[in-house]
């Protein structure tokens, strides 16, 4: 067993998101079904499309009001991927086609032949028809185009030199065999020096559960040598594992890729199903959140998530209040306006080695919750039995985290920041719980086993905080 836990390896992109995707306005229980109002809605700092598409397949059916889709990330590898997914999604007539080429590009290195095909045909015109178009502009301008299908828009603002590089997601680079993709894969998700990685999380899964694909996606690799996710990234991490495993996968019922197949499948559908019948724009921008302000209306989001660039590592709570509460609409033009931010570093990072000692003592209530999910077999042959890693896993996820949280928010005075940027932490939330992915159940009630191993293997720590903000005042600042 090497040194170590949670060092990272491999690329920093985002492809994949790592924490499950949800509805971010929960309409039916905050503006009602019968809400007759127009929405805007922003995603400030993106990654993938996974909570925009679970947001409109949520959507209720009542609602025929115009929605408004701003979706930004400072990467143009995201911005790019989602600005193909959505004209897949807008574009290619058959439904059961657009969604397998969806999933094929969105999480496989290797496509079909038809994905490439969809690619070349039907979407790189539209986009070399804006670059003939924008291609005498001076590199740094900023240059907007919207396609319109029928009820619907999508509006895509780069700089010029952006437009060109867009380009390059439809070719894979030169040279890069379907064999080279695979071993670039490998090199990074089977990595040597990342065993123990891979042993440790191993341990917490059930036994194991491969193809047409034969053309490297090129909305993965740009070079011919990079993988661009980290060695972890799992196309599992972006999802509910309880809703994936309350999906048929028909008699494999431990296959839980094909689960995910399925489950994403079923997602797309119903997004599909509304935006067909939807007045929807989709605004997508590649801007660092840092400078949406400039490029977007005061006071016009009904709801806004910034992912977890709250987090300290990206932007911190108190730049993403100060650029995103002006941002939000008042609680006058719609008491249900909701900033969300989500910090999920918070907890380790204000952890000290007391606060785990606590938890180790064998009297200590994280102790005896353990025991019963994970009860001794015998006595561990080795320091490096799985058993012990298990063990010391299982331990964070039987934790509770609000003392830890709270004196966080006191070290960086969070609700101080609130009041002086005029926004405020809603006490009961209305569209995600504070604390989504900490065991729900209690050990010996029905189901509480099956929630503990499914939180061992589902890429949530339990330490996951979100914290809904509403405007409250002007702000002082
Ligand atoms: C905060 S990251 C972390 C991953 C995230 N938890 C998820 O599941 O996607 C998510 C996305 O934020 C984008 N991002 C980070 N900082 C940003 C900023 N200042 N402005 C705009 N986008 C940003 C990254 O490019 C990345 O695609």
């Amino acid at each position: 067993m090497g040194d170590g836990i949670g060092v990272q390896f491999g690329g920093t992109k985002y492809l994949w998101g790592n924490v499950p995707a949800f509805d971010i306005l929960e309409m039916a229980s905050n503006e009602g079904e019968t809400y007759a109002g127009d929405l805007h809605l922003l995603f400030a700092a993106s990654g993938d499309l996974r909570n925009v598409i679970k947001t409109i397949a949520h959507l209720p059916s009542s609602y025929d009001h115009s929605l408004e889709i701003t979706i930004n990330d400072r990467d143009l590898d995201i911005a790019a991927r989602n600005l193909i997914f959505l004209l897949v999604a807008l574009i290619v007539e058959n439904r059961d086609e657009a969604i397998d080429c969806i999933i094929h590009l969105w999480y496989s290195a290797l496509v079909r032949v038809s994905d490439i095909e969809i690619l070349n045909n039907q979407i790189r015109p539209l986009i070399q028809d804006v670059c003939e178009k924008v291609k005498s502009k001076s590199p740094k301008t900023i240059l907007g185009k919207t396609w319109t299908f029928g009820k619907r828009n999508l509006r895509i603002v780069l700089q010029q030199t952006s437009w060109n590089r867009l380009l390059s997601f439809f070719d894979k680079p030169v040279g890069l065999t379907a064999e080279m993709a695979s071993q670039i894969r490998a090199d990074n998700t089977l990595a040597h020096s990342r065993r123990d990685y891979r042993d440790r999380y191993m341990t917490y899964l059930t036994p194991p559960n491969e193809s047409h694909s034969t053309k490297p996606n090129p909305t993965f690799f740009q070079t011919i040598d990079m993988w661009p996710m980290k060695d972890n990234a799992d196309p599992h991490h972006g999802w509910s594992l309880e809703e994936v495993s309350n999906t048929s996968s028909g008699a494999a019922t431990a296959d839980t890729y094909g689960k995910l197949f399925f489950y994403i499948r079923g997602v797309l559908d119903s997004f599909l199903d509304r935006v067909s019948d939807l007045r929807v724009s989709f605004k997508l921008l590649n801007f660092d959140a840092f400078d949406l302000p400039d490029h977007l209306d005061a006071g016009s989001f009904s709801r806004i998530d910034v992912s977890n660039i709250s987090d300290i590592g990206w932007l911190g709570i108190h730049r993403t209040l100060y650029l995103m509460v002006p941002l939000l609409q008042t609680p006058a033009q719609n008491p249900h306006a909701t900033l969300i931010t989500l910090f999920m570093n918070a907890v380790d990072e204000t952890l000290t080695v007391e606060d785990q000692m606590q938890g180790l003592t064998p009297n200590s209530r994280a102790t005896k919750t353990l025991l019963q999910y994970l009860p001794p077999t015998g006595k561990p042959s080795s320091t490096h039995d799985p058993t012990l890693i298990k063990f010391s896993y299982g331990r964070e996820l039987v934790g509770t985290y609000d003392h830890i949280f709270e004196r966080y928010m006191r070290k960086f005075e969070i609700r101080k920041a609130g009041d002086l940027l005029g926004a405020m932490m809603k006490e009961n939330h209305t569209i995600i719980e504070k604390w989504p992915y900490r065991l729900k159940l209690r050990p010996g009630q029905p189901g509480a086993q099956d929630e503990f191993d499914r939180r061992m293997r589902d890429g949530v720590s339990g330490k996951e905080r979100y914290v809904e903000w509403k405007r409250v005042h002007q702000g002082i600042l």
